[in-house]
């Protein structure tokens, strides 16, 4: 059975109103920076697909590889009978690897911003897997804090692979967690994964891969701010930058501007120097003291974690 979408709130404001509010208040900072949820237009989207197969990106292949060759184990070690909620569960691409390590898991609740990803994954769940009800929510990471899951009793699994925890800044990373086990209830388990620390060598490419998708990617912010916010960026006048900031363990994903130039927003002028950046992405990579620390703050307790035989990758059950 699919539920009728289930809106999580009437957005207050149009989508649009919001990316240009926060790129006018990101290109007026000291440090100019943009959220990278707007990374995310259906070019975007679709870029990010293809970064997930291009050979120097390790992280989603090692995922699915430990979900695979640990199904086993991690099936041993949870619950029968489950509900998985998904949160951003974009092409629910892993989860048919989780429902088949399952005994008998009953319901499937993908969470995702967008509609054009969540229904589609939803109905492919369905298909795969009919003795599993799926009931798609409608809904970003701020609005768990106001959701609530209508589920009965079964026992609840929280599933949050890619690591995308680590594009959270850790006040952000904290909050969700908290969140994630105000909505799961008390006794709920929770599968995320979470990106190693590692050397530059294997790091930075995986950031800046040889083929440019990376850069692609990146540099289709700035497209989508010509497109949609009336932007005047020369696209051919900015490079995609990805960099170790050994301080705060993350890479960060930056565009940066090769000459002196000035750019519109929405009819506002912004003034870059020459090598400039817009700071775009961050993505935390942990050590596994680390990752439990953040865990144990937002509420959970690390019970086990599975690591590739290369320790490029974590699979973390929290409780
Ligand atoms: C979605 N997220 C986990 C990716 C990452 O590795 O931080 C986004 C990404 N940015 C550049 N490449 C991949």
């Amino acid at each position: 059975m699919m539920l009728e979408p289930f809106h999580a709130h009437e957005p207050h404001q149009a989508p649009d109103d919001d990316f240009l509010d926060a790129v006018l208040h990101g290109l007026s900072l000291p440090k100019k920076s943009i959220p990278s949820r707007f990374l995310y237009d259906a070019r975007g989207s679709d870029l990010f697909e293809r970064i997930t197969r291009v050979p120097e990106y390790y992280p989603t292949r090692t995922e699915i590889g430990l979900l695979t060759a640990r199904a086993a184990e991690i099936g041993a070690a949870l619950p029968s009978g489950a509900v998985v909620v998904e949160f951003g569960s974009g092409s629910s691409r892993k989860t048919e690897l989780l429902l088949a390590a399952l005994d008998r898991p009953c319901a499937y609740v993908p969470i995702d911003i967008s509609a054009a990803a969540l229904y589609p994954a939803a109905r492919r769940i369905e298909q795969g897997f009919p003795d599993v009800g799926v009931y798609p929510v409608l809904g970003g990471f701020h609005d768990l804090a106001r959701m609530r899951l209508p589920l009965g009793d079964s026992p609840l699994i929280g599933f949050f692979p890619g690591s995308t925890i680590g594009n959270f800044a850790r006040q952000e990373a904290v909050d969700f967690l908290l969140s994630a086990r105000r909505l799961l209830g008390p006794g709920a388990a929770f599968l995320l994964g979470a990106d190693l620390q590692k050397p530059l060598n294997i790091l930075l490419p995986a950031y800046n891969d040889a083929d440019g998708v990376t850069a692609a990617f990146n540099i289709n912010l700035l497209a989508r701010i010509n497109r949609d916010l009336e932007g005047t960026f020369d696209l051919d006048a900015f490079e995609h930058a990805a960099i170790y900031n050994e301080r705060y363990h993350r890479i960060e994903m930056h565009l940066r501007s090769l000459a002196r130039q000035s750019a519109s927003v929405a009819g506002r002028s912004f003034f870059f120097a020459a090598g400039e950046t817009i700071h775009t992405e961050n993505s935390h990579k942990y050590t596994p003291e680390r990752f439990g620390r953040l865990a144990q703050d937002g509420g959970w307790e690390v019970s086990r974690a599975f690591y590739d035989e290369n320790r490029l990758f974590s699979v973390n059950l929290l409780a």
